[in-house]
């Protein structure tokens, strides 16, 4: 892991646990006695998809999609492309897109806009994480575990460099690493 010094605790693992427990219920409760798909969009949406499932007791199927809009860099890009999409077509259906951060807005703009043209039955959004400061295009979100500032994060899907996506907990670089490689980030750590 990174040297202590690198990066502070944001959101605790339990505090993550926590909030996921809890929008799973309230998921389970609004799409009750209804089919439901849930999108997650790679990769970083992957570990919040996960253990959101195991908390909704309604019957539901998963799918992925891959959006890329900040390649490596910590600051984006304001690209968007498809790296992958859906597996199956979603007319007709209860889709909740499950993503791990709305920044800009940008690519979660780009995912309703292309999803909302297949004719779901309905179309919502689930993410982790919002960036509310950082908004260039207004998205609706159905579902919010945290408003965050405006800082680097990494940590339970969300990368550094392409690592740490496996820590159980949000983390915050501190801004002096921001233009750090990923071989002096390293370096410095343990
Ligand atoms: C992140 C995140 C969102 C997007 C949000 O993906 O998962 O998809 O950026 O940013 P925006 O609101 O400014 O558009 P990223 O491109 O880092 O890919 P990853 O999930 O594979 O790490």
């Amino acid at each position: 892991m990174l040297r202590d010094d690198m990066a502070d605790t944001m959101i605790t693992a339990q505090e993550i646990q926590a909030r996921v427990a809890e929008l799973g219920q309230q998921i389970s409760a609004d799409y009750a006695g209804q089919d439901l798909l849930l999108i997650a969009v790679l990769k970083g949406g992957v570990l919040f998809l996960t253990d959101l499932m195991r908390h909704i007791s309604v019957p539901h199927a998963i799918d992925f999609m891959a959006i890329s809009s900040y390649g490596h860099s910590t600051e984006t890009t304001g690209v968007v492309r498809i790296l992958k999409d859906l597996d199956d077509p979603i007319d007709g259906r209860n889709v909740l897109i499950v993503e791990d951060i709305v920044d800009t807005g940008r690519t979660m703009d780009y995912l309703l806009r292309i999803l909302n043209a297949r004719r779901p039955a309905s179309l919502r959004v689930c993410t982790l994480l919002s960036k509310p400061s950082r908004r260039e295009l207004d998205v609706p979100l159905d579902y919010v575990g945290f408003d965050i500032p405006n800082e680097f994060v990494f940590g339970y899907g969300l990368d550094l460099r392409e690592l740490y996506r496996d820590q159980p907990f949000i983390a915050a670089l501190r801004p002096e690493y921001y233009g750090a490689s990923l071989q002096e980030l390293l370096e410095g750590s343990e």
